[in-house]
């Protein structure tokens, strides 16, 4: 026999293989809560303008709960049979409350029907996101606090290149999260419409009232187009973009992790709770979480790429195409979700070995740019040949294998006569990294102002 709600026209059920392919609830009844809230705002509005009576409202209301309890406390049968989680739903209210539940797809298609459940869904998944990035954001203030004046390399081609703090190296990150918070405020300000009443994809001659089950539902209005409105996916997209973008930036600190975990960098310790062993070699304390969070983000940024390619040869407006929605973004909402959740557990929790990052700090002649600068301000040279002389006292440096404060003034005299006794003022890491006090640069003092920037912005 065929279809129970859309089987009128059909002499038989689907084939095995059809019910295979075309089923969704293996996923989609994660969107029930959803679906069910998209029914009620429906229904209330149908008896609100007279299509429904306040009998079959009631009727169709008390239901529509007992189904979502029984979902929620794990009594409902979900069926193949019925596709999908619309469906499911549907029929299940036919078989609690008769006839009256054949009236609640009056002036609705299970078209906009989904659109307005997946918006919704994703609605909350941004919320949630952004709860998340502001865990993280507590938690790399509090390390950069803490590190404001700890010195430790900056890196250029993961070369060490000048001192930088780990205070701001902290900081550094907090931008990129917060950026990543703009980026889901923009997308949730672009969501805010309803496709409810779009229905199929033409509209209806039913009088609905789109703005009341906008609002009813926690949009600002109804969409504008009933085309668009069943053809949209953007909102998914943009949370696809914005979970890559941000993935991308946990990737970055966790590979940083990785490489400052190893003993030969020893910058951190990773707690136990954030790191395993080896099942054959006993001295091994491994960075798992910190490679996963560096894993995950290749399947977001695949994610991101499958919905992009399922979307843009579809003619408008509905495909069923679009049905492979969904797995992607939810795949990325739990595995962003577990990402943020390990990341922001390691900024809390790992050691900072301050002395290993002030040693790494001092190597490689990294205040040379420093005795650059000490030459154009004390003796008045020129850039480019401070630059040369620099690059000469290096030199003699490298060959004596020795730091440039070891270098005693009469070597330095000798490389050039303007260098005097006060360069070695400029020479250590710590004076070096107070001297960079132009706006966004490393000093301590600028590390505890942007760090004070931060709290009084979040709190406000
Ligand atoms: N399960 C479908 C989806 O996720 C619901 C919409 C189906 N509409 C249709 N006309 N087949 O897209």
């Amino acid at each position: 026999s065929g279809n129970e709600m859309w089987g009128g026209r059909f002499a038989s059920g689907p084939d095995a293989i059809m019910e295979a392919i075309n089923a969704s609830i293996d996923f989609d009844k994660r969107l029930y809560e959803e679906d069910i809230a998209g029914s009620l705002a429906h229904a209330e509005m149908l008896a609100g303008v007279g299509i429904l009576s306040g009998d079959d409202a009631a009727k169709i209301r008390q239901g529509l709960e007992t189904i979502r309890r029984d979902i929620a406390e794990g009594r409902f049968e979900f069926r193949r049979d019925r596709e999908d989680i619309h469906m499911n739903v549907e029929a299940r209210l036919a078989e609690l409350i008769g006839p009256a539940a054949g009236r609640l797809h009056t002036a609705r298609s299970r078209n906009d029907q989904v659109a307005v459940d997946f918006r919704m869904h994703v609605r909350a998944a941004f919320r949630d996101l952004d709860r998340a990035l502001l865990a993280l954001i507590e938690a790399l203030l509090d390390r950069a606090e803490e590190h404001a004046a700890t010195v430790m390399p900056g890196f250029t081609h993961l070369q060490a290149a000048q001192p930088v703090t780990f205070g701001h190296h902290c900081l550094a990150y907090v931008e990129m999260v917060a950026r990543d918070r703009s980026r889901v405020a923009d997308a949730l300000a672009r969501l805010d419409e309803c496709p409810l009443g779009a229905a199929a994809l033409a509209g209806t001659g039913f009088p609905i009232d789109r703005h009341r089950t906008a609002a009813a539902l926690g949009f600002s209005g109804p969409t504008r187009n009933s085309l668009d409105s069943v053809s949209d996916r953007d909102f998914a997209l943009d949370f696809l973009a914005t979970a890559s973008i941000c993935a991308t930036h946990l990737s970055r600190l966790a590979e940083e992790i990785v490489i400052w975990s190893t003993p030969q960098f020893d910058f951190v310790r990773l707690s136990d709770s954030f790191s395993t062993g080896s099942s054959i070699m006993p001295q091994k304390k491994n960075p798992d979480a910190a490679e996963l969070v560096r894993a995950k983000t290749g399947r977001i940024n695949g994610s991101l790429v499958s919905l992009l390619t399922v979307m843009k040869g579809l003619p408008l407006s509905y495909s069923k195409d679009m049905q492979e929605d969904k797995e992607q973004v939810f795949d990325a909402i739990d595995n962003l979700a577990l990402a943020l959740a390990a990341i922001t557990g390691m900024v809390r929790d790992m050691g900072v070995n301050a002395q290993k990052m002030r040693a790494a700090a001092g190597a490689g002649f990294s205040t040379a740019t420093d005795l650059a600068d000490f030459l154009v301000r004390e003796a008045g040279l020129p850039f480019r040949e401070a630059h040369h002389v620099t690059g000469r006292v290096v030199a003699l440096a490298e060959e004596r294998r020795v730091a440039l404060e070891a270098l005693p003034l009469d070597a330095l005299k000798a490389v050039d006569e303007r260098i005097t006794d006060a360069v070695y003022s400029v020479l250590s890491v710590d004076a070096s990294v107070a001297s960079r006090t132009s706006f966004g640069g490393t000093a301590p003092d600028n590390v505890r102002a942007q760090v004070a920037f931060w709290r009084e912005r979040l709190a406000s």
